[in-house]
């Protein structure tokens, strides 16, 4: 959702770049034309001691994960010889938090600290791009999403923004040591469906599910439990609120306004019919 709107970036700049993945096959053939790619587990230590030799500046993706951080310290006791890191992070990240997704997050953002690279990270707000993932199915099959959200607008941002300031951030100097919250606007889950009712040009839905109904789907569709558990958290939180103050740090960094969700639909509407 993000690496590759960064690889995007960098293409339309004409910037040479290596990318790590999992599955190199899995890669679409016009990143291929201009991207070099390598193999890149972070399981794998190899993979990472392989890396190291070839990148100076690194963008770093901890995947959504209960082990994320031990993956993220495979990779940094191996690439004391980076120039730069940027790497994605989350708003409230804190190796004290009692909310496991932060306390990872924010063992990451120490562990980098004290390894003394120079870093930035950011803290996007939710992606838009989850959609894809949670609700494109329903939507396309039923004309309607399910999520445990009530009415509460949440923060949220395009990946291809914070693709875009990612590569801002790595070409331009003064951003060592910063953290950067991205937020786009703010919506609540109606306004969102209006939005798929107007873009699409058939009524969509949305419907306010319990978090134990919301479960059950999640099971249905046989999604690890630790991810499950994750996701009821974050729901929960941002039900009771919880969303970024602002997007002006997005606007500086990008220079003009964030995408609107709507623009955002209007790009992707293919994704939904
Ligand atoms: N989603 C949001 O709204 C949001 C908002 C704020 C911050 N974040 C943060 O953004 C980060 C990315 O989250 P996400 O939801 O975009 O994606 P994600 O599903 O967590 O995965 C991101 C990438 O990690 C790769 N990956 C997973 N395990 C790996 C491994 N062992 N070695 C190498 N690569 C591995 C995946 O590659 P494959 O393609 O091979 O599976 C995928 O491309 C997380 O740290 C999350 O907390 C997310």
């Amino acid at each position: 959702m993000v690496g590759s709107k960064v690889l995007k970036h960098l293409m339309r700049r004409n910037l040479h770049a290596i990318a790590g993945v999992r599955d190199i096959n899995s890669v679409n053939e016009e990143f291929k034309k201009n991207i070099d790619f390598i193999h890149l587990d972070y399981n794998d230590l190899i993979s990472i001691e392989k890396a190291k030799k070839i990148v100076d500046k690194i963008f770093l993706v901890p995947p959504m994960h209960p082990d994320m951080s031990d993956m993220m310290r495979n990779v940094l006791d191996r690439m004391q010889s980076i120039q730069y890191i940027v790497c994605i992070s989350a708003s409230g990240a804190d190796a004290n938090s009692s909310f496991p997704l932060l306390k990872e997050h924010g063992k990451i953002k120490d562990y980098i600290i004290n390894s003394g690279i120079p870093a930035t990270f950011i803290a996007p707000s939710h992606f838009y791009q989850n959609y894809f993932e949670f609700s494109a199915k329903y939507i396309k099959e039923k004309n309607n999403f399910y999520l445990p959200q009530g009415n509460a607008k949440k923060t949220m941002i395009d990946t291809s923004n914070i693709g875009e300031i990612v590569v801002n951030i790595l070409l331009e100097e003064g951003h060592v040591g910063k953290t950067y919250h991205l937020g786009g606007y703010d919506y609540d889950n109606f306004e969102i469906a209006r939005n798929f009712t107007k873009v699409l040009g058939k009524k969509i839905d949305y419907i306010d599910i319990d978090p134990d109904e919301y479960k059950k789907i999640l099971i249905q569709e046989e999604m690890p439990e630790w991810k499950i558990e994750i996701l009821l958290k974050l729901n929960s939180a941002w039900k009771a609120g919880s969303r970024l103050k602002s997007n002006q740090e997005s606007i500086a960094l990008l220079g003009r306004n964030p995408t609107t969700f709507e623009e955002f639909l209007q790009e992707n509407k293919e994704f939904f019919l």
